[in-house]
């Protein structure tokens, strides 16, 4: 009896624990994402500035990655499919100026 609850509380844990982690996997591709194609520019001497994830709102992040991009841009934001843009702008979201989800355990 005693068997069969330590069990059922193992396979608890792990789904709790795997769920959570699903959920972390989209802003942390999209933080892979950004440091492989944005920060090939967007770095300390590079040819654009570093981003500040911060600088804008959640609303304003959504609405500069549904513009068209020209120009520098067009390439790089070519390159990416849309799941990586999906993912890209969850970590633009985690760290944007209004969201303050970071300071909980998120
Ligand atoms: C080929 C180089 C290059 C790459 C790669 C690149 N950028 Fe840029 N980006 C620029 C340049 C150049 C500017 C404008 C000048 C500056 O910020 O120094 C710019 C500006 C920006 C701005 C500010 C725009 C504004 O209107 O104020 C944002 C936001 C931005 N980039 C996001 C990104 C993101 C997100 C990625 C990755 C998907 C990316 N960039 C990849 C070159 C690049």
């Amino acid at each position: 009896m005693k068997k069969t609850l330590f069990v059922t509380l193992c396979i608890f844990c792990l789904v709790a624990f795997s769920s959570s982690a699903f959920a972390a996997k989209g802003w942390r591709a999209g933080k892979k994402t950004y440091k492989s194609v944005c920060m090939s520019c967007h770095k300390r001497g590079g040819e654009a500035q570093r981003l500040k994830l911060n600088q804008w709102s959640k609303a304003k992040w959504t609405k500069y990655f549904a513009e068209e991009k020209k120009g520098k841009h067009a390439d790089p934001w070519g390159q990416l499919t849309d799941e990586e843009k999906d993912n890209l702008l969850k970590y633009f979201h985690k760290y944007a100026k209004d969201d303050h989800t970071r300071l909980g355990c998120g």
